[in-house]
């Protein structure tokens, strides 16, 4: 991390925002920006700083340093915490991709962009968002349902029927309707996923029962791939654990879970070679520099 701004940053707040507040600036900032890009790009910066894990008593501390970037260090923070959750979930890759491909795809973003995304984190960060998402509170919000909500013109929000259960009354929903349902060694399905608001309040209903989410099979899926990519986001953040099956597509008409469970499978392999492979050039490696220490340098006459 470079040095601390030159430019006192304004404190980010002790208080925790609320999801809706919090939506708002960011939405705001966002449009305010005037960019061009689609608006995953503050989807994806708010995701990247809710990844961003304090430690104790350096929330607002880590918050200026954030702030306090440049173009390029912006560029590369973004990068590095999305390489970050790359290696971390491997099978949540497909379904993050349109959160991760601005930093980590082919076509990277351009300086405007990377500006853009850096005013975006300077409101979220004025709003609070790490003592929201750098703390345990995280597990009672979802930050981006409101967000995603914000970022979109009112006909498409209409057209996609995208009004997302508010907190409170997912969490009354999951403890009457899920109280003594779901057990570890069981699933939760949602086929209208949204960014995974009902697995939230299922995980915290869980919690209140002593018990541990990470023991469910979690399968969700939505035909708007951009909510499903918030979701997997959250399935971090909300600590669902590594059964996280998750899909794009018409859960109306689609065999969806089979080819999600399909997807996830294939990648995990996949991740699996590759690191196996890493592995394999890290040992040769290590072997082609003990080689080097034993081999004797060659006698001075013998040069040419
Ligand atoms: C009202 S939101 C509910 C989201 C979430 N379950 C919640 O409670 O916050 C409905 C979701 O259904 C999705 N949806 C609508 N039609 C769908 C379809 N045919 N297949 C998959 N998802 C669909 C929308 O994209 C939207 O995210």
């Amino acid at each position: 991390m470079p040095s601390p701004p030159r430019q006192p940053h304004r404190s980010s707040g002790a208080r925790a925002p609320d999801v809706r507040s919090l939506a708002d600036a960011v939405a705001r900032a966002w449009h305010s920006t005037r960019n061009s890009a689609s608006p995953e790009i503050a989807l994806s910066t708010v995701a990247a700083l809710a990844l961003v894990a304090p430690p104790i008593g350096q929330i607002s501390a880590t918050a200026v340093l954030i702030a306090g970037l440049d173009t390029d260090q912006f560029r590369e923070f973004l990068r590095r915490y999305w390489t970050i959750f790359v290696r971390a979930r491997p099978d949540l890759l497909p379904a993050a991709w349109p959160l991760v491909a601005p930093w980590l795809g082919d076509n990277p973003a351009d300086d405007a962009t990377v500006d853009a995304a850096r005013r975006v984190a300077r409101v979220a960060l004025d709003a609070g968002q790490l003592h929201l998402t750098g703390t345990l509170r995280r597990r009672d919000a979802d930050v981006f349902g409101p967000l995603l909500v914000e970022l979109r013109a009112d006909g498409a929000r209409l057209a996609a029927g995208q009004f997302y259960t508010p907190g409170p009354l997912a969490d009354t929903l999951a403890t009457v309707l899920l109280t003594n349902e779901i057990a570890p060694g069981q699933s939760v399905i949602d086929p209208a996923l949204g960014t995974g608001g009902l697995f939230r309040a299922a995980a915290q209903a869980l919690r209140a029962r002593g018990l541990d989410p990470a023991g469910v099979l979690w399968v969700g899926g939505d035909i708007d791939a951009v909510a499903v990519a918030c979701a997997a986001v959250n399935a971090v953040l909300w600590e669902l654990g590594p059964q996280v099956v998750l899909g794009v597509g018409d859960t109306l008409a689609e065999s969806w879970q089979t080819a999600a469970i399909a997807q996830r499978a294939e990648v995990l392999q996949i991740a699996g070679q590759l690191r196996a492979a890493a592995f394999a050039a890290d040992v040769l490696g290590g072997v082609a520099r003990l080689v080097d220490l034993a081999t004797p340098p060659p006698a001075p006459d013998a040069r040419t």
